[in-house]
């Protein structure tokens, strides 16, 4: 079982539910550089695809399983035969191969998806998960709808899928329902009620519809979970998946909660573009970690806070995510320091009254041109009042 209680398993599914995204779908070249990228970032698992979905997705997870070497890679699966005896035959050249099969677990998905019973479903998700184990000795569960569903019936399906041989249980919040503290006391319950529980790793896989993927995330593994299932920039079915590089970020600057991944936090920018580019999905500016306002700074007082002590308004160091650097940013809002700090960078030294002329012409220029760059500060410092005159209002 575990040898360090406190380890995180990263599972990435940015090639499976990422990929559901509608125009993010990936030639099978494109998977297979992107799960090199994630073996180099670290991740423990690679959810490669849904083989059964199509020959494409089929043809990726045998690909993939050839390419990488340290990582699991995973093949998910629906709860039935044929589905499961895809996800075998494509996971044929792995050196880890894990098969992800499970089933609704909500009351909601068994009467109106399944149009089935409790006690159907059971049957079924044990008769899936002994099937899968005899052909692949990793075998993760799902219980779809986990966050609807009733807990002490989710309890009876884990403990019987264990029973089963399932190595993981996860517990998706499929449907981004839950609040952060009701999804932790749900994997509490678990941890506390189901009495095999030790057998397997508990894994948390939220959706982000209200916004609470990571909060919900992390409130699992602070309940016992220790595999956390999620996406490059949170990219996913709807609004998305959890976000990988935000989960991992919070465990490496909150290490109060005592818990660490293995992950090379410094691929994590070119990663992000990596996914982006090729999955034509832009990063929000604001996206938390990789987003490129992400080490901004560009009102006066930030600024000024920040040239004294880059900690006064910095949690992480861009260079932990191997983002290129932090910026301030010169706008209408930017004080005398920031000006000071970029003419200085140009090697333009200023005393009190000149900075003070430049600064009151820099204003004038910031309040009718967006963006400030270097030229336009080089053509500031020559003095020329035109300059700043012939700049159009925005
Ligand atoms: O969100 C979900 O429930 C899933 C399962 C297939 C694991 O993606
Ligand atoms: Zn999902």
């Amino acid at each position: 079982m575990l040898h360090d209680p406190n380890r995180v398993y990263v599972f990435d599914t940015t090639l499976r539910d990422g990929e559901q995204v509608p125009g993010c779908q990936l030639t099978t070249p494109e998977k297979i550089e992107i799960a090199r990228e994630l073996e180099a970032l670290g991740v423990d698992i690679i959810e490669a695809g849904f083989p059964i979905s199509s020959p494409g997705d089929f043809q990726s997870v045998v690909e993939i399983s050839k390419a990488v070497k340290n990582p699991t890679v995973c093949a998910l699966t629906r709860a039935n035969k044929g589905d499961i005896d895809a996800a075998v035959e494509s996971l044929r050249y792995a050196k880890h191969p894990r098969i992800h099969t499970g089933i609704g677990s909500s009351d909601m998905h068994i009467k109106n998806k399944f149009n089935s019973t409790r006690e159907e479903i059971l049957v079924r998700a044990v008769e899936a998960v002994k099937y899968a184990k005899k052909s692949v000795e990793d075998i993760e569960f799902y219980a779809e709808d986990a966050g609807r569903a009733d807990v002490h019936y989710l309890a009876q399906m884990i403990e019987a899928v264990i029973e089963a041989g399932a190595t993981v249980v996860n517990i998706p919040d499929t449907n981004g329902y839950c609040l952060p503290d009701q999804y932790g006391q749900k994997i509490k319950f678990l941890k506390e009620n189901v009495k095999n529980i030790d057998k397997a790793i508990i894994s948390v896989h939220c959706h982000n519809d209200l916004g609470l993927a990571t909060a919900n995330s992390i409130a699992g593994l602070q309940n016992g979970a220790r595999q956390i299932e999620g996406t490059i920039n949170g990219i996913g079915e709807r609004a998305g998946n959890t976000s990988i590089e935000e989960v991992v970020m919070i465990l490496k600057t909150h290490q109060v909660l005592g818990l660490h991944t293995n992950i090379n936090t410094r691929n994590f920018y070119e990663l992000s573009r990596m996914v982006s580019s090729q999955m034509r999905m832009p990063v929000q500016p604001n996206k938390a970690i990789v987003g490129s306002n992400a080490f901004a700074h560009s009102s006066g007082i930030h600024q000024d806070g920040f040239l004294k002590n880059r900690e006064n308004y910095e949690i992480i160091r861009p260079e932990d995510v191997g983002f290129p650097n932090a910026s301030i940013v010169l706008t209408a809002r930017s004080g005398r320091h920031a000006l000071k700090f970029h003419l200085e960078r140009l090697g333009i030294n200023l005393n009190k009254e000149e900075l003070g002329d430049a600064y009151h012409r820099f204003l004038t220029l910031a309040d009718n041109k967006l963006d400030i760059n270097d030229d336009d500060l080089l053509l500031l410092m020559t003095g020329d009042n035109m300059y700043v005159q012939s700049v159009q209002k925005r």
